[in-house]
């Protein structure tokens, strides 16, 4: 269930609530546990002390390792990973495209060799759905092409297309899944993905298409895959007046602080990045004056936190001087305590977004932080 509360131009502040978790308020971040386990040694009980509402993870990885089988075996993702929020599983429709080798796309699917042992794996519309039903996510994606970029008209033309025709079977398969007496979890909802690379005619071509699938939700897919950011920003922009009102919006693997707050000010509702937790795990990390880096020399013996207007669990107890020295000494708690920081930074952000567009002082906000927080 999706409310808008208030609208700001294009920016929507609204609630949304599913099977599980009480209502997440939108925009919002959603953190990615790919594995069911946030990089840097995080897991599901740390998620509550920074402000995280939606853990994300993988079709494809989980698929692969333990097998969704036993996760179903174990109750569903919830049970498993001990996180009662709500879940959204991306469904592999994009790791099979990055992470896979020797992969053949056919009309029925993707027939790829896993990344980590090189077995020979299928999957198409049904099985992704299939998969994500035994992991008994709230929010299941729909099995995708991502295009690489860049990518000529007539092959984002023949694939979006295909894109279209993967999400009818999709819609059919949910359907089916979710109806049956054994569900993991039958509320589990479906999002639709919009694709069409850097080409506005196939992207509204395509969204108004998916439209017409009632979906829970609409993803625009294909993004941040090494177009320029300006490019990026005009797809959203020719996209968005197509996508319904009244569901929410989600843009898919995006991106820095500065691209979220402008996506939110394209009027998208969800986003995730992988970025908050990678950039920690190399020291690289968000302040709300910019990023530092904590292994530089500088920061030898500074005795203030990572950010002195961060209130997380690591700026209240930690000075940056005992950070670098866990970084050089290359301890495990360095990630943990680093990455704790960032995730901790994109859910205030979001926090900020949102109390911003309650007061009506988001495009203040905007001007502010838009471009200066990289
Ligand atoms: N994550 C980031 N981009 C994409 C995309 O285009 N498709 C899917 N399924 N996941 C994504
Ligand atoms: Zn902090």
């Amino acid at each position: 269930m999706f409310t808008l509360i208030t609208t700001h131009g294009r920016a929507r502040r609204g609630t949304f609530s599913c099977a599980h978790g009480g209502t997440v308020q939108t925009p919002v971040f959603m953190n990615v546990g790919t594995q069911a386990a946030i990089k840097g040694g995080l897991s599901a009980h740390d998620l509550k002390g920074i402000g995280c509402q939606i853990e994300l993870s993988n079709t494809y990885h989980l698929h692969l390792r333990p097998g969704d089988d036993v996760v179903r075996a174990m109750g569903g993702l919830h049970k498993f990973m001990d996180w009662d929020g709500p879940i959204l599983t991306d469904s592999g429709g994009f790791q099979v495209f990055s992470l896979s080798s020797l992969r053949k796309i056919r009309e029925e699917g993707v027939y790829f060799a896993s990344h980590l042992d090189g077995r020979k794996i299928f999957m198409g519309p049904e099985e992704s759905m299939r998969i994500q039903s035994n992991l008994g996510s709230d929010i299941a994606m729909a099995f995708d092409e991502c295009v690489e970029n860049p990518a000529t008209h007539d092959y984002a033309k023949q694939s979006c297309e295909r894109t279209l025709r993967w999400l009818e079977r999709c819609k059919a398969e949910h359907d089916r899944l979710v109806a049956l007496p054994d569900a993991v979890n039958p509320g589990q909802l479906l999002f639709g993905i919009n694709q069409g690379a850097t080409f506005a005619d196939l992207r509204v071509w395509h969204m108004k298409e998916i439209a017409k699938i009632d979906c829970d939700g609409y993803a625009i897919g294909g993004l941040a895959v090494g177009e320029p950011t300006e490019v990026m920003y005009e797809i959203i922009d020719a996209v968005e007046p197509h996508m319904p009102q009244e569901k929410p919006r989600y843009l898919m693997g995006v991106g820095t602080p500065s691209n979220i707050i402008e996506g939110v000010a394209r009027g998208v509702d969800f986003f995730d990045c992988v970025m908050p937790a990678r950039n920690a795990r190399h020291g690289k990390l968000f302040t709300w004056s910019g990023t530092l880096n904590l292994k530089n020399e500088k920061y030898k013996t500074d005795p203030l936190p990572i950010d002195p207007e961060c209130d997380c669990p690591v700026c209240r107890s930690f000075s940056r001087s005992y950070l670098r020295h866990l970084f050089k000494a290359e301890e495990v708690l360095a990630l943990r305590l680093a990455v704790m920081h960032n995730l901790y930074f994109y859910n205030k952000l979001m926090e900020k977004i949102r109390n911003a567009l309650d007061e009506g002082t988001f495009e203040s906000f905007r001007a502010r932080y838009s471009g200066r927080l990289e």
